[in-house]
């Protein structure tokens, strides 16, 4: 069974425990890089700082009782619309649609908060995370934010989903 949870700021530990998992199991798939996140990064306030940004939409995943999974949704800094980011599912809860679920619901929450647009960025050769996204009605997007790119050089493509805002 899968459920989800919303996490609020005091709800870091958790966060942090699954970021954490998902930097180690996939440096392939973000912009943070696990050691910035440890050792002297590796503080509390900065693991509060995201579950706080002001009506943001902090998820996880649990597969029949244990932590599965993460995503988050946050306003876009243009007026309806709203970004999708740190789409995690761990590996022995991959295949179950534990990322179906987290992207179902994010896109709720986007259009329940006046989203016209939901926003993505992944790195190119993500396969698994493009599939994903096509098959939720994401298509690559060149006009309204145009993709990162990294210290390293790569660079994010972005895909966006128009929704039904629901204001
Ligand atoms: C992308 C991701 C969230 C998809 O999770 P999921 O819940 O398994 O998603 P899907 O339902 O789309 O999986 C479809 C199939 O691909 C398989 N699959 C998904 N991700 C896989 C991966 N990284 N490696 C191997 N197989 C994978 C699933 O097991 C499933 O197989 P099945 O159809 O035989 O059952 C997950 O792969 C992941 O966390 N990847 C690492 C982090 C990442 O890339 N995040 C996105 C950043 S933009």
């Amino acid at each position: 069974m899968i459920e989800l949870r919303v996490l609020t700021p005091d709800d870091w530990r958790c966060w942090r425990e699954l970021r954490l998992a998902a930097l180690a199991d996939a440096p392939y798939a973000f912009n943070s890089r696990l050691a910035d996140w440890q050792g002297g990064g590796d503080r509390e306030e900065r693991w509060r700082a995201p579950l706080s940004i002001p009506g943001s939409y902090n998820l996880v995943a649990l597969l029949d009782g244990e932590p599965a999974g993460m995503a988050r949704g946050v306003p876009g800094a243009e007026t309806g619309t709203a970004h999708l980011h740190s789409l995690w599912v761990s590996g022995r809860a991959r295949g179950h649609g534990v990322a179906d679920r987290l992207m179902r619901a994010v896109e709720r929450w986007a259009a329940g908060s006046g989203a016209g647009r939901l926003y993505l960025g992944v790195l190119p050769g993500n396969g698994h995370a493009i599939a994903l996204y096509r098959r939720h009605g994401f298509e690559e997007t060149a006009a309204g934010a145009p993709g990162r790119t990294l210290p390293d050089g790569r660079r994010e493509v972005t895909m966006s989903k128009p929704l039904a805002s629901q204001r």
